[in-house]
């Protein structure tokens, strides 16, 4: 089962409004969507996303409540899906608890583990896309070593790369465990490791199948046409990566629109579209010591600034 992670937190954030339209970009197991619905009012409505046909199917199973709709597919394209229900600059609040579920990672089927030997899929939606396999038999080396090194931040990406590159055609890489020890093998023993020699090569491989930088790029986007003025934006990350996208993203909102130089600055051109509210979020120890996944999560909150609509 999915151990949600700054449940409390993110959804005191998150709701402003009882009878207000909230999105979760990320249903996951619905952690975070069971308590959203169980603060909302009987007029609160909530929109899930998730791009993994086994989360949908979970929440036909266990969620039934009027309140409540899942959509298929990524968050990417929540503009549209929003704009499809009338609810464009109008949304009360959007979470997103980003990263992959522990059901993800522990379904060896799936791929996403170094841990359990499984096909090499790693994809979250499994009805669409390439799978990690077809790309690391296809791709060229210097984008293996890019993805490697972008987001892996893996010291040993060109070595890792072109030793991919150079048994493939004698034997495709297959499995995760067979890709595991590969890597393992191919960084020197003398490089003392604090987790597993794969661990980065798994998460920037898992990275780039599932495009999960420009799904939330893309997503940011949209962000301030989609809000209601006081509406919030709630971002759970487990990657700096991410955490800089959206800490990013955040400053530039705040310091309102980009004003070429010759232009003399007007009261309105000056306005911010968001604000932060609080600082960055991270679980407290209580939380840390029952679920480990937690660690590595930071949360920031913005918010709408009133009379920007
Ligand atoms: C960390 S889990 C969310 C867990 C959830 N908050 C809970 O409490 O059960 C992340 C989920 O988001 C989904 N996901 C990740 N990126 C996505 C995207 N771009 N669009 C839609 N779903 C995405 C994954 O398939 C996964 O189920």
């Amino acid at each position: 089962m999915h151990q949600s992670v700054l449940l409390q937190e993110s959804v005191d954030a998150l709701i402003t409004k009882a009878d207000g339209f909230y999105v979760d970009g990320t249903f996951g197991r619905g952690g975070h969507s069971r308590a959203i619905l169980g603060s909302l009012g009987d007029n609160g409505r909530l929109l899930g996303f998730d791009k993994d046909p086994q989360a949908v199917e979970y929440a036909a199973a266990e969620i039934s409540d009027d309140r409540f709709e899942l959509w298929h597919g990524s968050f990417a394209e929540m503009r549209q899906e929003v704009d499809a229900r009338g609810q464009l600059g109008q949304l009360n609040g959007i979470l997103l608890d980003l990263g992959v579920s522990s059901p993800q990672l522990d379904q060896a089927d799936r791929g996403f583990s170094f841990m359990n030997d499984g096909p090499l899929d790693m994809r979250m939606d499994t009805s669409a896309g390439e799978t990690a396999a077809e790309w690391l038999n296809r791709a060229d080396q210097g984008d293996i070593r890019y993805v490697l090194k972008v987001y892996g931040e893996e010291k040993f990406a060109g070595l890792i790369a072109k030793k991919i590159v150079d048994r493939r055609d004698q034997q495709p890489f297959e499995r995760t465990l067979d890709l595991a020890d590969f890597i393992e093998q191919i960084i020197p023993k003398s490089v003392k490791l604090k987790k597993h020699a794969a661990t980065r090569s798994f998460q920037a491989i898992r990275i780039h199948i599932n495009q999960e930088l420009d799904d939330l790029q893309r997503l940011l986007a949209d962000v301030v046409d989609m809000l209601a003025p006081g509406g919030r934006l709630v971002v759970i990350s487990f990657h700096s990566l991410e955490d800089r996208i959206v800490k990013q993203f955040i400053r530039a909102q705040e310091r309102g629109p980009v004003i070429p130089r010759n232009i003399p600055i007007s009261t309105i051109a000056r306005d911010p579209h968001l604000v932060s509210v609080g600082k960055a979020v991270k679980a407290a120890d209580a939380e840390v010591s029952e679920n480990v996944r937690s660690r590595s999560a930071i949360m920031r909150i913005a918010e709408k600034v009133l009379g920007n609509d």
